[in-house]
């Protein structure tokens, strides 16, 4: 059976190896929350945020490509979930309401992004007062996994907590339950140009 990409994200998403009901449990949203997923892929995480915060709450599946944002509308229409709007976007910013988001989400984009640290200090604007911003992507690759990881496709940590000092943030949690992947939760910081 031939699987579509979007369908490839979902399946890798869903797998249990990658904890996705551990990481909706830290997230901890509440109702009525609004999350912004960017680079939502098949939309796996943009359903389960839909879920959790209910009718009067919204999520906004965002992504460059136009055919997930597609594959995303159809299974939100299946399931009747009617909170999800999505937006295509480009590669270097997203527009979204100003100061309209709890939380922001991003599962293995952050080594897709060419100026990460300029694309992070623009989502501020968008973050309610306490909004936070969650970036889970691959760890560097231990040496005898690189000559099959596809190349680059991981952030290391400490890049990641740098980018977003640079760009005014400060760390609020780390979680390492993830065996692939860093789980970091940034806050803006207080002074943070
Ligand atoms: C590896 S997939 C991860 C998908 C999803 N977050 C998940 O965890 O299943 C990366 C996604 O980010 C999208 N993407 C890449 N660069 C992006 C950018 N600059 N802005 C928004 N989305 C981007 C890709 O189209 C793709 O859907």
């Amino acid at each position: 059976m031939m699987f579509s990409k979007a369908e490839m994200f979902n399946r890798k998403a869903s797998h249990p190896k990658y904890r996705a009901n551990e990481i909706m449990k830290v997230l901890a949203l509440s109702e009525g929350a609004v999350v912004a997923d960017i680079g939502a892929g098949g939309g796996y995480f943009a359903m389960r945020f839909a879920e959790t915060v209910g009718s009067e709450g919204k999520v906004y599946a965002i992504d460059t490509d136009r055919k997930l944002l597609a594959y995303i509308e159809k299974c939100a229409e299946k399931n009747r979930i009617a909170n999800i709007e999505t937006i295509l976007t480009g590669e270097r910013g997203v527009v979204l309401p100003e100061q309209s988001c709890d939380l922001i989400f991003l599962r293995n984009v952050f080594h897709h992004l060419r100026q990460p640290e300029d694309y992070f200090r623009s989502l501020k604007n968008f973050l309610r007062p306490k909004g936070r911003v969650a970036v889970i992507d691959y760890k560097k690759p231990r040496a005898v996994m690189r000559f099959i990881s596809p190349i680059g496709h991981y952030a290391e940590e400490r890049f990641i907590r740098e980018t977003m000092r640079k760009a005014g943030y400060v760390l609020v949690e780390s979680h390492d339950f993830l065996p692939e992947q860093s789980f970091n939760i940034f806050q803006a910081a207080e002074n943070g140009k």
